[in-house]
């Protein structure tokens, strides 16, 4: 029987998938994270995205284990007993030991099973685990930090499970258990120090230090060596040194001990693996490791039977953007609703590591360029980044009270002209439309018109913030003056929530919130992946990343010219703020310029690239880091042989386009604004003209054998 899987991709637009040769005998998976039914940011998104693929692999021995959280189990997870009798006789045991651990399957693609661990209710172990913790590797948790609390209650609690599991078990089993982020992290520790015959891997999604230091005054990338020298010297050497460390960089964020804990999984594990090849460099310098592997986050990518479907999606939504806009802007709507983009960023709230800081100023400046410019165009930017809140705001609900009323009103006078033509009709006799409407139909409009006057500008916020005047997306928008006022040409909608499509305000989830837009934009300055883009580009909406995000470089390797495609990558690595807010409104300018069926041509170039996307392709990282660690914990059973990485693949410029989709317009077949309003369908010819022959050698083989069969 061959052994090595094989990889024998050639073509991009049908990603194959590897023969499924290699035997995983009896080894279960493991695969524990605070995500796991959890949402935070785009942890989640990997594990859940990622889950069905790993189920088809390793079926009934994948495991995902996470904190047990009621609300979501009641809203995602459905309660089963264990199936495997280890793991049963493992929960059974603890559940009896003073602890409370469910089972159950996750409700989302592949159902997998998870673990889920209430670390509230061990909670009174938490003391004499700090202290098992401090005499083992000189960590101290203060009793403050609730987030480190909670490593030490689950990283105990994961060990535990997996150390009762292994000894359930009838015969020696190989067991892989993959950690993600410093939350998790204690576990893994604690399963080497154990000496648990466990193969481990870490996998970090940012570094601790990066993101905090990144979200402070730092020149981060260019002083990445320094800021360890300096941790170094004063953790080890000089005391002094380490005192100005903590006071300047780290010492009032209180992350030093956190800091630890991650170094410590990284350290620990077999293999150790990063999302991204900055983040990478960045792990080598401040956590001392360098990555075995790089594992890049994918999607599951959601194929149409029709071609075109996601441009019908992209129209559906934006009408639902629109209604909601409709009331937002009662008694504004100056503007032309058909000529409005709609632009969004969204994430966990970092204000400059999400790069929220240069998209503001940015908007600023197009909104200046759009007025001097005469432009018809009106730019109606999101931001979608959760806040303290309470509810939303009194005249964000009145808006959409008031649209609602206007619609009822129309659908009434409807009604009552419907009725009089009928009547009419029914006697043989054309209406006389002077006498159509009455006087009590112009009552009610009048009164439903009066109804949209307000005294104050739109409202840049859907919420009562908690922290309102010190919240930095309104501070800014105070600064830079964009109120919503009618002369702006562009406006700002900040949404400190994440989307629900329960929400009484703006009924939509993530997913079709995106397709509705025209363009996502996420000039983050830390990102070790960013999902978001990624997401966009599955859906095909063009997006603006960085070359200081994962996903920018990766698309920067892997496509010739990536605007073409509507990756817009913006350079944040060899440019002053300045210069890369002016860049960014460069990008804005020119994506308003574009016509209807530019942006068309554009979204179809975009979803072109989803493939690349896949968990299908880049599921293979994840594979080859989990035999890497099979092969070290266990070398008598297992071996890896790393075979030779061929070159990275190149997505090639498509034949029809011209060097940047500013330029594309010239390029495009004649035709004005108006035929652009008149056939949308009619951007198949370009389509067909663009299909490019894509034939890329596969980027990886996955080089695994299986000792005791070979
Ligand atoms: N997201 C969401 N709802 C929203 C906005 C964002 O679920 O209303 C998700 C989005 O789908 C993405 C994640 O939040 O998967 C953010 O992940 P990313 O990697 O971009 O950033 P992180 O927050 O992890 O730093
Ligand atoms: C999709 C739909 C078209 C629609 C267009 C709007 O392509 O299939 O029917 O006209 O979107 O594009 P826009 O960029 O103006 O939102
Ligand atoms: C982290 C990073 C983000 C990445 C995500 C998933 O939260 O901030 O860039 O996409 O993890 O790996």
């Amino acid at each position: 029987m061959p052994l090595a899987r094989s990889l024998s991709v050639t073509s991009l637009s049908g990603l194959e998938e590897w023969d499924e040769e290699f035997d995983l005998e009896d080894a279960v998976l493991f695969e524990i994270a605070w995500e796991v039914a959890n949402k935070v940011g785009g942890i989640y998104t990997v594990i859940q995205t990622k889950a069905r693929l790993t189920s088809e692999e390793w079926g009934e021995n994948y495991f995902l284990v996470g904190p047990y959280v009621e609300s979501n189990v009641r809203t995602q997870v459905e309660l089963i007993e264990p199936t495997n009798p280890a793991l049963k006789q493992t929960i059974d045991k603890m559940n009896s030991s003073g602890c409370k651990v469910y089972f159950g399957r996750w409700l989302i693609e592949g159902s997998p099973y998870v673990v889920l661990i209430d670390i509230a209710f061990t909670a009174w172990s938490l003391d004499s685990w700090k202290s098992e913790l401090w005499e083992l590797c000189s960590i101290g948790v203060p009793w403050f930090d609730r987030e480190a609390n909670d490593a030490v209650l689950f990283g105990f609690l994961t060990a535990w499970l997996l150390g009762e599991f292994a000894a359930q078990c009838e015969q020696p089993a190989h067991i892989v258990a993959h950690f993600h982020e410093w939350l998790a992290g204690l576990g893994l520790v604690l399963c080497r120090q154990r000496q648990l015959p466990v193969a481990t891997i870490f996998t970090t999604h940012a570094t601790l230090l990066g993101r905090y230091l990144c979200a402070g005054n730092v020149d981060f990338y260019n002083n990445l060596a320094e800021v360890f020298v300096g941790f170094e010297c004063g953790i080890y050497m000089n005391i002094n040194k380490y005192e100005l460390f903590q006071k300047i960089e780290a010492g009032d964020r209180q992350i030093y001990h956190r800091y630890c804990i991650e170094r410590a999984a990284a350290h620990c594990a077999h293999v150790f693996t990063t999302v991204s090849q900055i983040t990478a460099i960045e792990a080598e310098h401040l956590l001392k490791r360098k990555p075995d592997i790089v594992t890049p986050n994918g999607l599951n990518v959601k194929k149409f039977s029709a071609m075109h479907e996601f441009q019908n999606l992209h129209a559906q939504s934006k009408s639902r953007i629109q209604e909601f806009v409709r009331g937002h802007f009662y008694g504004h709507l100056d503007f032309n609703l058909d000529k409005c983009l709609f632009l969004f960023i969204a994430g966990r709230y970092e204000f400059s590591n999400k790069g929220a800081d240069i998209f503001l100023e940015a908007l600023a400046r197009l909104n200046y360029l759009l007025r001097v410019n005469h432009s018809d165009v009106t730019v109606i930017a999101f931001f979608i980044m959760p806040a303290r809140t309470n509810n939303f705001n009194v005249e964000t609900l009145k808006g959409q009270a008031v649209r609602k009323q206007l619609w009822d009103t129309a659908q009434t006078v409807k009604e009552r002209f419907g009725k009089k033509l009928y009547e009419s009709l029914l006697v043989g006799q054309l209406p006389d439309v002077s006498k159509m409407l009455d006087k009590e139909d112009f009552t009610i409009m009048k009164r439903a018109i009066f109804a949209t006057q307000r005294q104050c500008q739109p409202p840049i916020c859907t919420h009562n913030m908690l922290e309102d005047s010190s919240d930095p997306i309104l501070n800014c928008v105070r600064r830079i003056g964009l109120f919503n006022s009618s002369a702006d040409r562009v406006k700002i909608i900040f949404h400190p929530e994440f989307l629900s499509s329960t929400s009484p305000l703006l009924p939509m989830d993530y997913e079709e919130f995106v397709r509705g837009c025209h363009l996502g934009v996420f000039p983050s300055y830390y990102e070790p992946w960013g999902y978001t883009p990624a997401e966009c580009t599955v859906m095909g909406i063009p997006s603006i990343s960085t070359n200081l995000s994962g996903f920018g470089c990766f698309m920067e390797e892997h496509i010739a010219d990536p605007t073409a495609y509507g990756i817009y990558i913006l350079d944040r690595r060899c440019r002053g703020v300045d210069e890369s807010c002016n860049q960014l409104t460069s990008f804005l300018f020119q994506f308003c310029k574009q016509s209807r069926r530019q942006r068309i041509i554009q979204r179809n170039r975009t979803e072109r690239l989803s493939d690349l996307l896949d968990w299908k392709y880049l599921g293979r990282y994840y594979i080859a880091a989990r035999h890497m660690a099979l092969a070290k914990a266990f070398p008598d059973t297992f071996i890896y042989e790393p075979q030779e990485t061929t070159a990275g693949f190149r997505y090639p410029r498509p034949a029809s386009v011209p060097p940047s989709p500013a330029l594309s317009r010239h390029s495009s077949p004649h035709h004005s604004e108006a035929e652009d309003n008149e056939d949308d369908e009619r951007y198949d010819e370009d389509l067909e003209a663009e299909k490019d022959k894509v034939n890329i050698r596969q980027p990886y083989t996955l080089p695994m054998k299986n000792k005791s069969i070979a």
